[in-house]
C-alpha cells in the first residue's frame, strides 16, 4: 500500500472504497424498508451538506499529519486526549468487517452459482427460498466469508497497489456500464414504473428522526466516513493531490452508483412481486430475477457478481488497511513491534474470528450473541451505520473545527472560514437527533 503512485490512482482507490456493497447492497433495501423517495432527497442532503466536508476533511487530516488514524490525531492537536478516537475507529472497522466480509462472501458465493446456471427459471419464491436455505447454512457462507477475507489480505500482504489500480481502472467502468444497462433496462420494463415512483415521488409524512438518522449513516457509511479509512488514504497522498477535486469527484460517483442501484433493484421488487421491506436479502433475490430477463442470463449475472466482488473487495481493503496500519504504528513503540506481514496475519486471525461468530449468531448457533432480539450480524449492521460511524464522523468534525490549530488550514480564506464554520457548527448538531429516538 505504503503510497498511491498517481493522483488518478488515488482517485480510484477512494472511488473504489466508498463505491462497495453500501450502494449496491445497502442503498436499496434501506430505501425500500424507509418508503423510498423522501429518504433518497435526505441521504443526497447528508452527502452534500455533511459528507462532503467530513470527506475533505479526513483527506486533510491524513494528508497534513501523513499518518494513519493511529498517528494523525497525535501528530496535528500536539498532544495525545485525542488517542480514544482511534481506538473507536480500530473498534468501528472491527464491527464493519464483521458483518462485511459476510455479505462479500454471498457475492462470491452468488458468482458461483451464476456460473452453474443454479437460477435458471427461478422465480420470487424460489429465489427468497433459495436465499434463506444459504443463510441457514453455517459452513458453506463461513468458507465464502473466509475467502474473501484472505482475498483482502493477500491484497494488503504484497504491497500491489499497482495491481489495484490496474485493475480497479479496468474493473469499476465495466461495473458502471452494466448498471446503467440495468437501470435502463428495469425503467422501460412493464411495472417498471411503479418501482420509479416508489423512489422519486418523496412521501415527506414518512420523514421521523430515526429516518434522517438512518439517512445520515447511509450517507456517511458510503463515504465510507467516520473510521478513519480516508485518513489513512490521505495519508498515502502524493504532495500535489486536489483534495476538494477528489472529494467532490468521490461524492458524486457514489451518489450515482447507488442511485442506479436502487433503479434497478426497486423496480424489480415491484415487477417481480418482492417486497420493498424484505431487508438485507434484498438485492440477493431480485438480481437473478433480473438477469433472466436479460441477454445470456448466466453470462451476464456471474459477469455482475464478479464485479460486485470486487466492488466489495476495494472497499474491504480499505478498511482493513486501517487496523492494519493501526497494529503496526501501535505496536511500534512496544517491546514488541510487528512489521506489516506479522500485522496482516494478527488482523486476519481477528476477522476470522469476528466473521464466524456473526455467522454462527445468523445462524441459530449461537443464541448467547443474540442482543435486544436481533442476531450479531443486524447488531453489528445497526450499530456501525447508525451509530459509530456517525459518531466518529462528528467526533473528526470537533476534532478540526475545535482542536487543530487553526494555522494548518490551508487554501483560500473564504474557503476555510465555510469550512470551519461547518466543522464547529453545522455537523456536530445531527447528534441531537440521538435525543429524539424513542
Ligand atoms: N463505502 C463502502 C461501501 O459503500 C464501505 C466502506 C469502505 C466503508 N470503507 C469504509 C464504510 C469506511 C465506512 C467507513 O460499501
Amino acid at each position: 500500500m505504503k503510497s498511491f503512485s498517481s493522483r488518478i490512482g488515488v482517485l480510484l482507490a477512494a472511488a473504489g472504497s466508498a463505491v462497495g456493497l453500501g450502494s449496491i447492497w445497502k442503498f436499496p433495501y434501506t430505501v425500500g424498508e424507509n418508503g423510498g423517495g423522501a429518504f433518497i432527497i435526505l441521504y443526497i442532503i447528508c452527502s452534500i451538506i455533511f459528507g462532503l466536508p467530513l470527506v475533505m476533511n479526513e483527506f486533510m487530516i491524513g494528508k497534513l499529519s501523513g499518518k494513519s488514524a493511529y498517528g494523525a490525531y497525535r501528530a496535528l492537536s500536539g498532544n495525545n486526549r485525542w488517542q480514544w478516537l482511534s481506538w473507536t475507529n480500530m473498534l468501528s472497522s472491527l464491527f464493519l468487517l464483521s458483518f462485511y466480509f459476510v455479505v462479500t462472501g454471498w457475492c462470491i458465493y452468488y458468482m458461483v452459482e451464476a456460473a452453474l446456471n443454479t437460477f435458471d427459471g427461478m422465480e420470487a419464491p424460489q429465489l427468497t427460498a433459495f436465499f434463506n436455505t444459504f443463510e441457514g447454512n453455517a459452513p458453506v457462507m463461513l468458507v465464502y466469508a473466509i475467502i474473501s477475507i484472505v482475498l483482502t489480505a493477500s491484497v494488503l500482504w504484497f504491497d500491489v497497489n499497482k495491481g489495484i489500480e490496474r485493475l480497479s481502472k479496468i474493473l469499476m467502468p465495466i461495473l458502471f456500464i452494466m448498471l446503467i444497462v440495468m437501470a435502463v433496462h428495469m425503467v422501460f420494463m412493464d411495472g417498471g414504473t411503479t418501482g420509479l415512483r416508489f423512489l422519486f415521488e418523496p412521501d415527506f409524512s414518512k420523514i421521523t428522526p430515526k429516518v434522517i438518522l438512518e439517512a445520515m449513516g447511509l450517507s456517511f457509511f458510503t463515504l465510507s466516513l467516520g473510521i478513519g479509512a480516508l485518513i489513512t488514504y490521505g495519508g498515502y497522498m502524493p504532495e500535489d493531490q486536489n483534495v476538494a477535486k477528489t472529494s467532490v469527484q468521490m461524492m458524486v460517483l457514489v451518489i450515482i452508483v447507488s442511485l442506479l442501484a436502487g433503479m434497478i433493484v426497486l423496480p424489480a421488487v415491484f415487477a417481480y412481486g418482492f417486497s420493498p421491506t424484505e431487508g438485507p436479502e434484498l438485492t440477493f433475490v431480485t438480481l437473478p430475477e433480473v438477469f433472466q430477463h436479460m441477454f445470456s442470463p448466466s453470462l451476464t449475472s456471474t459477469a455482475f457478481f464478479a464485479l460486485m466482488c470486487v466492488a466489495a473487495i476495494t472497499s474491504t481493503i480499505s478498511v482493513m488497511e486501517v487496523m492494519v496500519a493501526f497494529v503496526c504504528e501501535a505496536t511500534a513503540d512496544t517491546k514488541r513491534p510487528l512489521n506489516r506481514h506479522q500485522s496482516v496475519i494478527v488482523v486476519t486471525l481477528i476477522l476470522v474470528v469476528a466473521n464466524t461468530l456473526c455467522i454462527l449468531s445468523m445462524t441459530g448457533h449461537a443464541d448467547w450473541l443474540t442482543i435486544m432480539g436481533q442476531n450479531m450480524f443486524d447488531n453489528a449492521n445497526d450499530l456501525v451505520t447508525n451509530f459509530l460511524i456517525p459518531l466518529g464522523a462528528l467526533a473528526v468534525a470537533v476534532f478540526t473545527g475545535w482542536f487543530v490549530p487553526k494555522a494548518r488550514y490551508q487554501g483560500s480564506r473564504m474557503a476555510s472560514c465555510i469550512y470551519l464554520i461547518l466543522l464547529r457548527w453545522v455537523i456536530p448538531s445531527p447528534s441531537s437527533l440521538y435525543s429524539s429516538i424513542p
